[in-house]
């Protein structure tokens, strides 16, 4: 396969996602330009029109409206769909709104943990109510927050992100730490371009004071390095060619990917770098590559947790076995990641295993054949259906249309850079 042209990646979620919040709490009419689409920017879309905020319909190349202000009490439960970033950035803030609100979701978001998420917004005073068995539904009402000073069981952006959140929004001071790694730090960006104080110290606190205040905003979203990762996958598995990505985030938080591919032997070339309203963007070139497998360290999980489904295939085609260390987190991703991804692998003939929280995979340059299930996994679909399409490969992927979660127009794009040969 042939990978060439050029291809912009659609809006960073995690962006998307904090952008929508606080300009929907933010008094006045804000603009998004170059948000995601996706389903689940759709979801915290809907989620704040129920709270009573008026948001413009995600389309494709037109900038969203935001008229933010005082929320209000929905009449029903909140359906957040496959969106974890929706519900937990959402429970930060609703933990700071003095009315009762229900959380719920599709299948795969009500089994996962929101236990980690409601434990510190309780130390701050808010009530919450969950399944005894963890998940979704949850109800939650908020109150008058104390600060907080709280160790995080794992470094998680979504929970760093709800703690910060909740301090905004109920104008208190919180200090959060992350145990190992450092998660991506979107949210003390954004805090920070209000005016908000976050330190960020070494031995992994983050403080928070409130001394900002949310105003109105325009902002340009970048695309995302986690969608950007499939597209730097195919070329890179590509027999000839080159691949320009336009627009790409590149925060160090974010950029564990390029870091490791290059260990690889990826051929990834960072051109044009500049920075958008706070946030570093650039172009990416791509070129096919030989890689060779690497150890990927447990510090280096929380950079790249999205990234894994797309390094575990490329490391199905690397010589040598990868190692990633302390994974366990892709357990309870929108899918069992970890489960899926070794099973797959296994499924169309690579050698894989998934020992206590690591994950090991042996390169192989047979080409793959056979059935992948997805459970409906955006990021194992797409990284399955980069694999296949190296060459001689018979892979059939179950369910393609969830990419659709975080990037419309998947199959589309890889289509229009691929020319088989
Ligand atoms: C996200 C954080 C990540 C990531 C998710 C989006 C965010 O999860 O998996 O897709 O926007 O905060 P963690 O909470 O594990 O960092």
């Amino acid at each position: 396969m042939t990978l060439s042209g050029s291809a912009r990646i659609p809006g960073d979620k995690s962006l998307t996602h904090r952008a929508l919040y606080l300009a929907a709490m933010a008094p006045g009419r804000s603009e998004l330009r170059g948000a995601l689409t996706s389903l689940d920017a759709r979801s915290t879309a809907a989620a704040v029109r129920r709270l009573g905020v008026d948001v413009t319909r995600l389309r494709e190349g037109e900038a969203v409206s935001v008229r933010g202000g005082r929320w209000r009490r929905p009449e029903a439960p909140i359906h957040c769909g496959n969106s974890g970033t929706t519900v937990r950035l959402g429970m930060g803030l609703l933990a700071a709104h003095r009315f009762e609100v229900t959380l719920t979701g599709d299948a795969s978001l009500r089994r996962r943990p929101m236990r980690r998420v409601a434990d510190p917004l309780i130390a701050m005073g808010a009530s919450l109510t969950l399944p005894d068995r963890d998940g979704l539904p949850l109800t939650i009402r908020g109150g008058r927050l104390r600060p907080l000073i709280w160790e995080l069981p794992v470094s998680s952006a979504q929970l760093k992100g709800a703690v910060l959140l909740a301090g905004m929004a109920a104008g208190v001071a919180v200090r959060v730490r992350e145990p190992a790694g450092r998660s991506r730090d979107h949210t003390e960006r954004m805090l920070r371009a209000f005016g908000y104080q976050v330190t960020d110290e070494p031995d992994g606190w983050i403080g928070f004071e409130p001394t900002g205040r949310l105003a109105p905003f325009q902002t340009d979203i970048p695309g995302d390095i986690s969608s950007a990762a499939f597209l730097l996958g195919a070329a890179t598995l590509a027999t000839a060619g080159e691949l320009r990505l336009l627009d790409v985030g590149v925060n160090p938080t974010r950029t564990g990917v390029l870091t490791v591919l290059a260990r690889m032997g990826g051929r990834v070339a960072i051109e044009n770098r500049r920075e958008v309203v706070g946030e570093p963007v650039a172009d990416l070139v791509v070129r096919p590559a030989s890689l060779r497998a690497t150890t990927v360290r447990s510090a280096e999980v929380p950079g790249l947790i999205d990234e894994i489904p797309m390094l575990a295939v490329l490391a199905a085609r690397a010589e040598g076995t990868t190692v990633f260390e302390e994974v366990g987190e892709l357990r309870v991703k929108e899918s069992d990641r970890l489960a899926l991804i070794a099973g797959n692998l296994r499924a169309l003939g690579v050698d894989a295993a998934a020992v206590g929280n690591t994950l090991h995979v042996t390169g192989t340059d047979r080409p793959p054949a056979g059935r992948v299930i997805t459970a409906g996994d955006h990021r194992i679909a797409m990284a399955f259906a980069v694999l296949g399409r190296v060459r001689g490969a018979k892979v059939r992927v179950d369910d393609l249309a969830c990419a659709s979660v975080s990037f419309p127009g998947f199959s589309d794009t890889l289509r229009s850079i691929a020319m088989s040969r």
